[in-house]
């Protein structure tokens, strides 16, 4: 193990026997437990395309003045993803929920890796990169075909297609927020992974498990919002960490 993770944390009493004696744990995850699949995060350092900010083109604004570029940008990402495969980090995940008696897992991603991994609680907040969905009719489907000579997907009504997924300035899906927020305050322990903690609603969701009395760990090599009041922040990656709790709760 790298000297980043703290081993100090992982041997914690309180922190054992929360992870041994919970039953119902809810998860948030963000595009840092991606990060070891080779799926660049938002704000990291290989977070441009092209020199956009995601800011500037997750939004529908953006996607109505150029979707020809905003669909390029998803193109490229749905390239890495489909690449890409789940890490330790995300099979650790699968393999606690089979073990405790509740077991959400919140993702902030788009990418799918959770579902490859096997987890089956699954609330996905902000959609799916393999999803498409009709301007029009509403539609949602995947693989939808572009027309020749047109590089946006139809759909059968013939409507446009745009990536099913939540851009800046957008609702989240009424369903998927509401079962966010009763895992989040129902839970005993809160474990908050590879989320830069800045994008609303979900960064409110490890102060509302906290609040109502949840133990929380943060895993992140970086300190967020959430290290101010977390029960404890592991540093170090996703990937090496959430095996090493893993361990913990089968010892
Ligand atoms: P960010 O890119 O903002 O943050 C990624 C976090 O992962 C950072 O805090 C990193 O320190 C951490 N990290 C990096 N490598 C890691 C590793 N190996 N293990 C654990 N953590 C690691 O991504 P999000 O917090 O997911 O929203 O961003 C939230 C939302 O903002 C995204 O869902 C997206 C974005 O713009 C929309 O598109 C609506």
């Amino acid at each position: 193990m790298p000297d980043s993770v703290s081993r100090q944390g992982l041997e914690d009493s309180r922190l054992v026997r929360a992870i041994r004696e919970s039953g119902r744990v809810g998860v948030l995850t963000g595009a840092g437990i991606s990060a070891e699949s080779g799926i660049p995060t938002f704000r990291g350092a290989e977070g441009l395309w092209k020199k956009f900010r995601p800011e500037e083109l997750a939004n529908f604004d953006a996607f109505m003045a150029n979707p020809e570029l905003v669909w390029a940008w998803y193109r490229f990402r749905r390239d890495i993803v489909r690449k890409a495969e789940p890490n330790p980090g995300h099979r650790a995940l699968a393999a606690w929920e089979t073990r405790v008696g509740e077991f959400t897992l919140i993702t902030q991603n788009v990418d799918g890796l959770h579902a490859r991994a096997g987890s089956k609680h699954l609330v996905e907040l902000h959609g799916n990169l393999e999803r498409d969905r009709c301007l029009d009719c509403g539609r949602t489907c995947t693989g939808a075909r572009a027309e020749e000579g047109d590089p946006i997907p139809v759909c059968s009504c013939g409507g446009r297609m745009r990536p099913d997924v939540v851009w800046f300035g957008e609702y989240l899906p009424e369903d998927a927020l509401i079962q966010a927020d009763r895992a989040a305050a129902g839970c005993d322990l809160f474990l908050a992974v590879g989320t830069s903690a800045v994008v609303h609603p979900a960064a409110s969701l490890p102060r509302l498990a906290k609040r109502r009395g949840a133990m929380l760990i943060e895993i992140n090599p970086e300190p967020t919002p959430v290290s101010a009041y977390a029960d404890f922040t592991l540093y170090g990656p996703a990937g090496q960490l959430l095996p090493e709790l893993l361990r913990i709760l089968d010892a």
